[in-house]
């Protein structure tokens, strides 16, 4: 990196730090809540990306700028869409309060994506190295699939109702 950060972008990066805190906490948190495996797991997957978010950040704040394939922590357990509809009978069984909870912890997380996401997006136009942005680009790219990943999930399990 050729320029020492600005306060601005410092300012950035360590209000998207404490939104990845909050992810990492709420991931576990709720990895450790639902009564679904297959849920468990997209939770503690997505805590898991959310720390190499958490990190990558920090280097950045530290000048350096990480190496993006580094940061990309779980493009190989993504799911799709086809291998949720072949385990949705496991998530059929839930009985009608565990459906309920899911549902709502869910529909949670899959909010605090879309407003990382935006405060991701809301970042990218204030940094003025090109590499950072990629990062920052990056990073915004796997929190839409984090939620593209609950919005699987649910659609499949008759929570996420399309029209
Ligand atoms: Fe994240």
């Amino acid at each position: 990196m050729e320029q020492q950060l600005s306060q601005k972008e410092k300012m950035f990066l360590e209000e998207l730090k404490s939104q990845e805190d909050i992810c990492i906490q709420k991931y576990n948190n709720y990895a450790s809540q639902t009564t679904c495996p297959q849920l468990k797991q997209i939770f503690q997957n997505h805590a898991q990306t959310e720390q190499h978010h958490f990190d990558s950040l920090t280097q950045i704040l530290s000048g350096q700028v990480p190496n993006i394939q580094q940061s990309s922590g779980n493009k190989s357990n993504f799911q799709q869409p086809d291998q949720w509809e072949m385990k949705k009978s496991a998530s059929d069984n839930q009985q009608p309060a565990d459906k309920k909870k899911n549902e709502y912890l869910c529909h949670d997380a899959l909010s605090v994506e879309k407003y990382v996401s935006g405060t991701y997006d809301t970042a990218i136009f204030e940094f003025r190295d090109p590499n950072i942005r990629q990062v920052l680009n990056h990073i915004q790219s796997e929190e839409q699939q984090h939620g593209e990943e609950l919005f699987n999930y649910m659609h499949s399990n008759g929570m996420y109702p399309v029209q």
